[in-house]
């Protein structure tokens, strides 16, 4: 039996009608199905869903968006085993695989020099 996030209009942008969402579609974050709408960021999905850590720096503090424009890369994913993606800038596809980096980007990265 899998999970699944239902998005939360609370975190959604209210169209009032006025354009209209695309097709529903599926992506499966750390294994747990999120739903999303065709246009949205991956990042706008993980966010509707409640989802707002999107991964762990090399010391383990929190990171998710932060400029959302593609420039700071705090939002950092791996997208179907692809790593260091940027989810604010990389549409949700249907049937896309996304994993948060918890402490495993350092193994992608060379480590950070804990004395500068
Ligand atoms: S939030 Fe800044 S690059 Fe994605």
């Amino acid at each position: 039996m899998s999970a699944t996030r239902q998005p939360n209009d609370k975190f959604r942008s209210n169209l009032g009608g006025v354009i209209a969402r695309g097709d529903e579609i599926s992506l499966h974050v750390d294994g747990v199905a999120v739903r999303a709408y065709a246009g949205e960021t991956v990042a706008a999905a993980m966010m509707a869903a409640g989802i707002h850590r999107f991964r762990r720096s090399t010391r383990g503090s929190p990171r998710g968006v932060y400029c959302g424009i593609g420039i700071c890369f705090e939002c950092l994913v791996r997208i179907d085993g692809q790593p260091n993606l940027r989810a604010c800038i990389t549409y949700a596809a249907d049937g896309m695989t996304v994993d948060r980096a918890d402490g495993s980007a350092s193994a992608e990265r060379p480590p950070v020099n804990e004395e500068s």
